[in-house]
């Protein structure tokens, strides 16, 4: 297997010690979980979704834990505003705030709540089970340049995370594009679901939810082939990467750093463990392979 050179890496705007990026949506509520992660070796850590009002998410159950993946209808439960107290002491670090909103006037007062003490913004644009938010704001190109917008032109490093749950996700990630984005994320979770045989019911409370984990690495991979084809901002891939020959193949499909989420759950450690395979002194350079996989 290639190994890559050790170094900072420029992300979207934002510099990050290596390649290897904490997910929105895993131990990601509180600041000194971030900050955990971060000595766990996560080059920048990605906070759960914040919104304009708190909320208390759906009814549970909200997670399954599948052969090959993880389950979730959490509901974008979050405490709002009163979350920027939560990372204020991580100010300096690569910590990114995760936001949501209806339209462009929400994403942009929520944006700039974080204003100082986030290094960058990722606009969850994609959370496939939240009535008025997330997909079902991401699903419109309109929608998505003009909340990009709202966020982008207050002048933080933009980052927006596209759904694969589109016809063509290409048309999602040029909207981000023409929106200012910094980078893309690709992908959230694919929307699934299970029905448990015994009850005869749904497994989730809110019967849909959002599969990750290694069942969906081939269509993120997918997606960001795709997406490398048609925009010219970075693409951050992100969906079931849990080893660094996973790393290798997004990048080689076009990403230029990785979030990593569910691959957290078996091993809180996963930065250090893929780390000490991707990167060696005698390593190639990261971005000889970006994108190598095109003809
Ligand atoms: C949730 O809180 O329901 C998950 C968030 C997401 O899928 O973006």
């Amino acid at each position: 297997m290639v190994s890559i050179r050790p170094g900072p890496v420029n992300v979207g705007g934002i510099q990050t010690p290596n390649h290897l990026l904490l997910a929105a949506g895993i131990l990601g509520t509180t600041g000194a979980s971030l900050a955990r992660m971060l000595s766990y070796g996560a080059g920048a850590v990605v906070t759960k979704s914040i919104g304009p009002e708190p909320k208390d998410g759906h009814a549970g159950p909200c997670l399954a834990i599948l052969d090959d993946g993880v389950l979730n209808a959490m509901g974008l439960p979050n405490p709002s505003k009163d979350f920027v107290e939560e990372i204020s002491p991580l100010k300096g670090k690569p910590v990114i705030a995760s936001i949501y909103g209806g339209n462009p006037e929400e994403f942009a007062m929520v944006a700039e709540w974080f204003r100082g003490s986030a290094a960058a913004i990722e606009l969850n644009l994609s959370c496939p089970h939240a009535e008025g938010y997330g997909a079902a704001v991401g699903s419109d190109p309109h929608l998505v340049e003009a909340c990009t917008l709202a966020v982008s032109r207050l002048g933080m490093p933009t980052w927006v995370k596209l759904t694969p749950n589109v016809t063509d996700i290409t048309a999602i990630g040029k909207a981000a594009e023409r929106g200012g984005a910094s980078a893309i994320v690709a992908i959230n979770t694919v929307k699934a679901m299970r029905i448990s045989t015994g009850l005869r019911r749904p497994v989730l409370g809110n019967r849909y939810g959002g599969l990750s984990g290694k069942a969906i690495f081939p269509v993120a991979v997918r997606c960001v082939y795709e997406l490398y084809e048609s925009c010219h901002i970075p693409i951050i891939g992100c969906g079931g990467v849990s080893s660094a020959d996973n790393v290798l193949e997004m990048m080689m499909a076009g990403a230029v750093a990785v979030e990593i989420g569910s691959a957290v759950y078996s091993d809180v450690r996963v930065f250090e463990t893929i780390a000490r395979t991707l990167y060696a002194d005698d390593g190639v350079p990261a971005h000889d392979l970006v994108g190598c996989a095109h003809g």
